[in-house]
């Protein structure tokens, strides 16, 4: 048996972990977010969607599904990440940056945030990236992201188990939300993974400092942004989206 102990290591899962990424959160599970997704775009957009860009894409396990509607353009912190989203994704382009302050030098008819905004960790963080979003965003276009962590959903210490597998390998995974001091805008997320292969257990753990905001913070800020900005439940979970238009 082999255990490792990377008890102060943070955001592992972007990098010597990222191979787990494809195994905790297999691509088939976005397909209801995306097909939400979709539908929101088509919905509020005020012109054809052709090009969406994908801020924070991840492994591209948005995209994989994104790909079947729009021309997909990912960005991401993440080298080991954007690899993975290549490898998922060849017909997407993918470009290394922060949502915080990439300019790509081009509009798309839509964007998206989806997962990643949670690591926004100030409203100056929050800010910087729904500029990005509107900077990148041709006038009538759509821009949906979440707040799946938010002030008022927040329960301090709760744990959520996950067990999940892919050829022989089984990954369980431990997640644990801790808000150490409710007077600022972050909370520590702590990640055991337990990892069997070939009747070997590997221990890893991982730390991650999430963003935690109310609603009516991100409300505030995405429309001092210049949004026009509607909120709506995501389906079936307590989770509010916010879907935005750039008018014009
Ligand atoms: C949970 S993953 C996203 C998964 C993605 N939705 C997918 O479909 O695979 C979160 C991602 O946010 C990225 N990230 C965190 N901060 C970022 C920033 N400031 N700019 C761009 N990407 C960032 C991380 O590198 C990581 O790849």
């Amino acid at each position: 048996m082999m255990i490792t102990n990377h008890t102060h290591e943070q955001g592992r899962l972007y990098s010597d972990l990222s191979w787990l990424w494809p195994i905790i959160s297999p691509p088939e599970d976005y397909i209801p977010e995306v097909a939400q997704f979709v539908r929101l775009i088509q919905q509020y957009s005020r012109r054809p969607v052709q090009t969406l860009l994908d801020l924070g894409c991840g492994g591209g396990h948005n995209d994989h599904w994104f790909k079947m509607y729009y021309q997909v353009t990912g960005v991401d912190l993440s080298e080991s990440m954007l690899s993975l989203a290549r490898q998922l994704n060849p017909e997407a382009t993918y470009l290394a940056g922060d949502m915080r302050s990439v300019r790509l030098g081009q509009t798309f008819d839509a964007v998206v945030v989806a997962d990643s905004i949670t690591y926004m960790l100030s409203e100056d963080d929050l800010r910087l990236a729904f500029t990005t979003a509107y900077e990148h965003l041709a006038p009538g276009g759509v821009f949906v992201t979440y707040a799946e962590e938010n002030r008022e959903n927040f329960e301090q210490n709760s744990v959520h188990t996950s067990t999940q597998s892919l050829e022989n390998i089984e990954v369980t995974l431990i997640e644990n939300y801790y808000d150490p001091n409710p007077q600022d805008t972050t909370i520590e997320v702590t990640f055991i993974y337990l990892i069997r292969q070939a009747g070997e257990l590997q221990i890893e753990t991982d730390r991650h400092t999430l963003g935690l905001f109310s609603l009516d913070t991100w409300d505030r800020l995405l429309r001092e942004t210049g949004f026009e900005v509607d909120r709506v439940n995501y389906e079936g979970e307590d989770i509010p989206l916010f879907v935005c238009v750039k008018s014009g």
